[in-house]
């Protein structure tokens, strides 16, 4: 296995067991030029700046942004906008105060069917909403691991699990594409608005199957296009951050979990999704084009 250790800009080192695909993968992986990874890599740091300043607003308790978006806070949490992104009035009480932001576009706790004793993994776990709910179903013979790029994001996160006591979560800095985690270790991944802002989606599958063990599964909630998105729309980093210009057509989703190596795909839109996307950016029309899905998918229990 190859593990790379690196420093990251807040001194904390970032381990990233990636091992190289296996060869059957290979022939899918495109080779991105120069340019596209320095663009890539400026998009990144832009997602990563926007949601550090939402979570600097969070913790000042002030507005940012939108507060009815996957890209801005209100001042006083919208209990309304949670209930019709899906959550349960008991899912809202029962996790730490301040680590629901209003971030998501659906609630992957429906879909994933936790169970006693799994070890889960949130991919870009933000202040750790999804996770500590997660922790509830596991149990303390279970284990939650939530991954995310944005320092600011991570000590909310990490300082509400120390706050409530939370001895089953553990929140990681890292990229969703080089997950800082062995292969072989998770039981389920879930996600809640975070793939679609990756540039690089192909690769978080990849990486989401390397680390699943053989037979787990992925149940994530995202943003994905029903429509071609404009060029503005494309070129516009708002309405990126904002969980919009990311969003890639379910078939596009489909291709990539399959060249991954997952099976059972089943991509379903949620029914409501138009009502809460119409205001993320009340002027863009964003709802003519995106809508917000369940994604699930299983790594096979016989080798590849
Ligand atoms: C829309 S928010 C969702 C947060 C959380 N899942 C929730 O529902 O509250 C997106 C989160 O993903 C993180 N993120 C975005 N791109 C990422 C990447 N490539 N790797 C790791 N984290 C990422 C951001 O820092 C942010 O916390």
């Amino acid at each position: 296995m190859n593990i790379r250790i690196s420093i990251n800009n807040q001194g904390e080192p970032m381990i990233d067991y990636h091992q190289p695909p296996k060869i059957e993968h290979v022939q899918y992986v495109a080779v991105k030029s120069e340019q596209e990874t320095k663009s890539m890599e400026d998009v990144k740091n832009e997602v990563r700046d926007a949601y550090g300043g939402v979570a600097e607003a969070n913790q000042q308790k002030e507005s940012c942004g939108n507060g009815r978006s996957c890209c801005g806070v209100s001042a006083k949490p919208d209990p309304s906008y949670s209930q019709e992104l899906g959550y349960s009035k008991e899912e809202l009480d029962s996790a730490p105060e301040g680590s629901n932001m209003g971030l998501g576009c659906g609630n992957p706790q429906a879909i994933a069917d936790l169970k006693t004793g799994e070890v889960v993994l949130d991919l870009g776990a933000g202040g750790g909403f999804d996770a500590f709910l997660a922790a509830r179903k596991v149990g303390p013979t279970g284990k939650v691991y939530g991954v995310d790029m944005t320092p600011e994001m991570l000590s909310i996160a990490r300082s509400n699990a120390a706050k409530e006591d939370y001895r089953n979560v553990e929140f990681l800095l890292g990229e969703i594409e080089h997950l800082p985690l062995p292969n072989n270790s998770v039981d389920v991944i879930i996600s809640n608005c975070v793939v679609n802002l990756s540039t690089d989606k192909a690769q978080v599958f990849n990486e989401a199957f390397r680390v699943l063990k053989a037979g787990g599964r992925i149940a994530i909630s995202d943003v994905v296009a029903n429509k071609p998105l404009t060029k503005e729309m494309i070129n516009n980093k708002e309405l990126y951050c904002n969980c919009i210009s990311g969003a890639i057509p379910i078939n596009d989703i489909k291709q990539m979990l399959s060249k991954a190596g997952f099976i059972d795909i089943v991509i379903e839109p949620q029914k409501n999704s138009r009502m809460f996307i119409k205001d993320w950016v009340p002027s863009a029309g964003a709802e003519d084009y995106v809508i917000s899905a369940k994604i699930k998918a299983v790594k096979s229990k016989a080798k590849l």
